[in-house]
């Protein structure tokens, strides 16, 4: 567990306080959360910026989705501060048993019958194993990353080239998750997922892990396929059967077993897992960890700057450019020259955590303390932190809404890394086997580097369109592509 940080003032007598909020009658306060929550038209960061300011509190209860009729019970207690947010980490004080997705945990049938790893506590012994297992697939592919990372944005890059000259504007959104799996695969597997043979993915590999994710998913967020009411009902009441999605599950895990064998031999004889365990957590690294991160981060990491317009973007090609250049090529010493890249990637994970919720149930009676009050919780209940309030705390952020991407440069920038929790716990701390910190943790801030290194790499200017399309993964398109000279 990290340590109290030294930005935040120490613990004095703070006065003791109910926690403010409440779940109201069961099944309707459920419902009438529910709708304010993920039915928002102003989003998330809305529903509890207008919770906080009513409680004046970043401590209160709340139901989280589902919360339905079929589903277990909703009731959570939010952390929104740096200062109490952080007991979601420390795991002497908060159980991880089974709440990676909230307060319901999708059916073990659509990960072969296993509980894989996010859903296990530390105290498991296949929470060793197999977190030991994941860093030693990121340890012993790391030669590939730069090469396979390359080829895959550049095949990408050609996707978008031609598609601006032809329509007038690119699918950033396709492509990318395509060449963020083919990039996977091709490293991982050891199988470019491109090539056809007896067992493949067929022609939109990417394609087969929508199904699979969606239903993991859809009881916590809003579709936008039907009429809200109508969606509600069906999607945050009931447990769905997994038979429709299972034949696409069955195509990755055929594809995983035939061409993963140098993988799952290292499970199997360095980790003494079985076979079957270790093919689907390899399944889940790539495609829900890994795959399902990226298609959450790298949109959010090129909207930003994006949005920033021509001075970043200049800023960064010139950094990007110069770098490459003198070191003969994207290389790892050259990204390592890179620190408006870098500062930009933490500022975006910092404004825009991809995966904004985590949860912990209270080991035993707690006393939590926020900026301004201490509460106490009872052994049991359910505590969960909706993470962008946490990062965009005014006590720690100045100007913590607006987009900085030099905030983390230099001495102050570094020390502000403690804040930036978006891997299940502090930038400044690592992933071990006894926590629940983010496996990829490094693997994701690199290749995150490395893609808008690639980007400048290969543009100097570039503007993303308006997102497409409703529900909680609209396509975006870029409008400009401006080639760079070198
Ligand atoms: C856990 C985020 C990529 C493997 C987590 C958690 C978060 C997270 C927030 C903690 C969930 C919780 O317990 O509340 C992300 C994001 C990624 C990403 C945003 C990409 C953008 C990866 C990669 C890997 C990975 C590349 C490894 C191949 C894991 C594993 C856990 C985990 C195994 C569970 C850790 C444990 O049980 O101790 N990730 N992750 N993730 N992540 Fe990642």
């Amino acid at each position: 567990m990290a340590s109290i940080s030294p930005l935040l003032p120490l613990p004095t007598n703070l006065p003791t306080k109910e926690i403010p909020g409440g779940y109201g009658p069961p099944f309707f306060g459920a419902l009438s959360d529910r709708l304010d929550l993920i039915y928002n038209p102003a989003g998330p960061d809305a529903f509890f910026e207008s919770r906080m300011k009513k409680y004046n509190s970043t401590v209160f209860r709340v139901n989280i989705p589902p919360g339905g009729i079929f589903f277990p019970d909703p009731r959570v207690i939010m952390l929104l501060d740096q200062k109490s947010f952080p007991v979601l980490f420390d795991t002497t004080k908060v159980d991880k048993t089974d709440i990676f997705t909230g307060t319901y945990m999708p059916p073990v049938s659509c990960t072969g019958g296993f509980r894989v790893l996010p859903y296990l506590d530390p105290s498991e012994e296949r929470h060793t194993k197999l977190k030991g297992f994941c860093f030693e697939i990121l340890k012993s592919n790391a030669s590939k990353w730069f090469p396979e990372f390359h080829k895959a944005f550049m095949e990408a890059g050609t996707i978008w080239d031609s598609q601006l000259t032809s329509d007038g504007r690119a699918n950033f959104s396709d492509a990318t998750d395509e060449f963020a799996l083919n990039f996977l695969l091709r490293s991982i597997v050891n199988r470019d997922p491109t090539i056809r043979g007896e067992v493949d993915l067929g022609d939109n590999p990417a394609s087969l892990l929508v199904p699979w994710i969606a239903f993991q998913l859809y009881p916590i967020i809003p579709l936008g396929i039907l009429p809200k009411y109508v969606e509600d009902f069906i999607f945050h009441n009931f447990q769905l059967p997994f038979w429709p999605v299972k034949g696409y599950y069955d195509k990755l895990y055929k594809f995983f077993k035939t061409y993963g064998t140098e993988a799952i031999d290292i499970a199997v004889t360095k980790f003494d897992l079985h076979r079957e365990d270790a093919i689907h957590n390899l399944i889940f690294f790539v495609c829900f960890n890994t795959h399902g991160g990226i298609k959450r981060l790298f949109p959010s990491i090129v909207r930003h700057i994006s949005d920033a317009g021509a001075e970043l973007q200049q800023e960064l090609a010139q950094e990007v450019q110069s770098a490459v250049k003198s070191h003969g090529g994207l290389t790892p010493k050259a990204l390592g020259s890179m620190p408006l890249v870098e500062s930009t990637v933490y500022e975006v994970l910092r404004i825009e955590p991809p995966v904004a919720y985590q949860y912990g149930r209270a080991k035993n009676d707690l006393i939590i303390e926020s900026h301004d009050a201490a509460y106490k919780v009872k052994k049991g209940e359910m505590l969960g932190g909706y993470q962008p309030c946490a990062t965009r705390d005014p006590k720690v952020f100045a100007n913590p809404k607006a987009f900085l991407p030099k905030r983390f440069l230099g001495d102050e920038g570094q020390r502000l890394l403690q804040y930036v929790l978006w891997s299940n716990g502090q930038e400044t701390s690592e992933p071990t086997v006894s926590n629940k910190q983010c496996a990829g943790k490094n693997f994701v801030v690199l290749i995150s580097r490395l893609f808008v290194a690639e980007l400048f790499s290969r543009y100097d200017y570039i503007k993303l369109g308006p997102p497409v399309g409703k529900g909680v993964s609209p396509k975006f398109f870029f409008t400009t592509l401006q080639k760079s000279q070198i």
